[in-house]
């Protein structure tokens, strides 16, 4: 349920840049890739995959898991504003970059790597925390100074035990992509109600999981809807 869209969204990517670049086997660069929740089953799809995290740990996991199904992932220590040093400048089909800008210090120079390391007609994968769900969750838990402070507080983190450095609208994200050079395509919400189920509901029951991946595939490109997803994610092209 959590990745179901992403993967959805990732897999039209996929098929459209390989329409581009007339091959299916595609040049992917995972840019804070971690232990290759993505990376391996994008290897085990066929393609070859670069993975770049400066977590030593996260990257011996990566290559376990790699060898575990089976395929080869090149994992490379370092920064993603430093990517280009670990695979080059314009050499990637398609860059991932998920769940890491905002972890970042400073996420326009991230995404000024990201831009460069994708080649002229490739496409950028990014997905990133949306700062309106860290508004409604936390006063949903009734926690509501920790809410304001999401919603009011520069960068969008509600408080010092926050696990999440930063997060972002969707106008911060077109901003920041159309900064570095990058031309915004489709936006989607991801996890617009997701993490709002008790998992107590879809514990054992198939037809209420697949129901609930409908309903979030139907709110991704909800005009409203979207903007308030756990994550959000867009394609950009150069
Ligand atoms: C939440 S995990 C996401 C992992 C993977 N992208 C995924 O979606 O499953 C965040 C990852 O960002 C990495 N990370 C943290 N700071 C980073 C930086 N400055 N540059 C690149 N990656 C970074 C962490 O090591 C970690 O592997």
């Amino acid at each position: 349920v959590r990745t179901a869209v992403v993967w959805e969204i990732l897999r039209g990517v996929l098929a459209e840049q390989a329409g581009v670049c007339g091959r299916a086997e595609l040049d992917v660069v995972d840019a804070g890739g971690g232990t290759g929740g993505f990376a391996v089953p994008l290897a085990k799809l066929g393609h070859r995959v670069t993975v770049v995290d400066p977590s030593p740990d996260a990257l011996a996991s990566l290559e376990r898991r790699a060898a575990e199904a089976g395929v080869r992932v090149h994992g490379v220590q370092g920064d993603a504003d430093a990517l280009l040093d670990a695979v080059g400048t314009g050499v990637a089909d398609v860059v991932l970059c998920h769940s890491v800008l905002e972890y970042l210090d400073d996420p326009a120079a991230g995404l000024t790597a990201v831009a460069q390391a994708v080649r002229s007609d490739g496409a950028v994968s990014l997905l990133t925390a949306g700062r309106l769900a860290a508004v409604a969750h936390r006063a949903l838990a009734g926690h509501f100074d920790e809410a304001l402070r999401a919603l009011t507080e520069p960068g969008g983190s509600w408080g010092e035990r926050d696990p999440i450095p930063r997060r972002f609208t969707f106008e911060d994200v077109t901003a920041l992509l159309a900064g570095v050079g990058m031309r915004v395509g489709a936006a989607h919400g991801i996890r617009v109600f997701a993490d709002l189920v008790p998992g107590a509901l879809l514990d054992g029951e198939p037809c209420a999981r697949q129901a609930l991946i409908d309903l979030e595939l139907a709110a991704a490109t909800h005009p409203v809807l979207r903007d308030v997803a756990t994550q959000l994610h867009v394609v950009a092209r150069r």
